[in-house]
């Protein structure tokens, strides 16, 4: 895939360094690029999970082929790591066209778009990231852009100004978002397809666990796959991450093949719990209970307590709690739950 350089060095690789000591990261880190990239899977037919966003997608793949048209953009949102950029790729790979990849905070002028748009060959898939964080002046170009295949660009001020008409190839977007929410309704609106990614079940997770470890040559028995899978949060980035510390365990304990035995052993090690939690996590979950009697506590003040950022408990921390009903988000703040006490050992409030 072709990176675009302007999203080198852009915000979401300062926090990528900042994140990237935690195994249970979801955030894209640099040991992740050089993975993730030779796992991704390249067809339909060799991704894993996501079955009804899959099936749809082939139809819709199909029926743009048959009448030799682009396909209509694609709008992909849910947690990250869960494989939006894989989509994206394999949306350009089933389609025969090329992908380039950007992200919104990357894009921070009206003409950094247009360079991009400009660039582009018919058919081509563009995968912004991030999309909802573009500037409001970067998406107003990026309507017309999508509906009329056309950008106008006003170059100069005064008696020098002039408006360029130019015509752009027939591209798909695929725009990529953790947060459908913020999107504003006259971007979301132009989305012709809209789909929705969910966590993986174990058992999905563990045949991603299983391809991935016979690409990369690692031995795994099924027990082991599976124990990896269900300590990874429902996300593929999290078990691909873990499969390789379980590997040099592996290697270190018993003789390279990875049994339940040894993930066990491993992930105990690496501190992360049957559930997937770490320890953050858990120190998050017992600040709530110890300073703030069981919540309700802002989400300002959880962070501070923790010496955490606001924005890494929004994004990392809590999906997951949240999903597996750990914590509760009311108007007034975070609160633990009954069910995340008992996991802890500690006394509901
Ligand atoms: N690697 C990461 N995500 C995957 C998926 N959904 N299917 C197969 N391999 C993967």
């Amino acid at each position: 895939y072709e990176i675009m350089p302007s999203l080198v060095g852009s915000e979401m690789c300062i926090r990528d360094r900042r994140m990237a000591k935690r195994s249970i990261t979801t955030e894209f880190t640099n040991e992740d690029a050089g993975i993730e990239t030779s796992l991704r899977p390249q067809y339909l037919r060799e991704y894993i999970g996501q079955e009804k966003v899959k099936s749809n997608l082939k139809v819709y793949i199909e029926a743009a082929k048959e009448r030799g048209d682009s396909l209509d953009h694609v709008l992909l949102y849910g947690p990250p790591g869960l494989g939006k950029t894989t989509l994206a790729g394999i949306v350009a790979n089933e389609m025969g066209t090329n992908l380039k990849i950007t992200a919104g905070p990357a894009i921070e002028k009206p003409g950094d778009l247009a360079a991009l748009l400009t660039n582009l060959n018919e058919g081509d898939v563009l995968f912004i990231d991030e999309i909802h964080r573009l500037s409001r002046s970067v998406e107003e170009i990026l309507y017309p852009s999508m509906e009329d295949f056309a950008i106008d660009i006003i170059t100069g001020k005064g008696q020098m100004a002039a408006s360029y008409h130019l015509p752009l190839p027939k591209f798909t977007l695929v725009g990529a978002t953790t947060r459908a929410g913020q999107l504003t309704a006259p971007l979301r609106d132009r989305f012709g397809v809209v789909l929705r990614l969910e966590l993986y079940t174990p058992e999905e997770l563990a045949q991603i666990v299983e391809r991935s470890a016979g690409i990369l040559g690692i031995k795994i028995e099924h027990d082991g796959a599976l124990e990896i899978a269900s300590r990874s949060r429902g996300t593929p980035r999290i078990a691909n991450r873990l499969l390789k510390r379980v590997r040099d365990f592996a290697q270190v304990m018993s003789n390279g093949v990875i049994t339940l035995e040894t993930a066990r052993t491993a992930l105990d090690r690496l501190e992360i719990d049957e559930l997937g939690l770490d320890r953050n996590d858990r120190r998050m979950l017992e600040a709530i209970v110890r300073f703030y009697n069981g919540g309700p506590v802002g989400l300002e003040t959880l962070a501070a307590a923790i010496g955490e950022e606001a924005v890494t408990i929004e994004d990392v921390y809590e999906p997951y709690l949240l999903q597996i009903g750990f914590v509760s988000r009311t108007p007034r703040g975070r609160c633990i739950t009954a069910e995340a006490c008992k996991h802890l050992g500690c006394e509901f409030p």
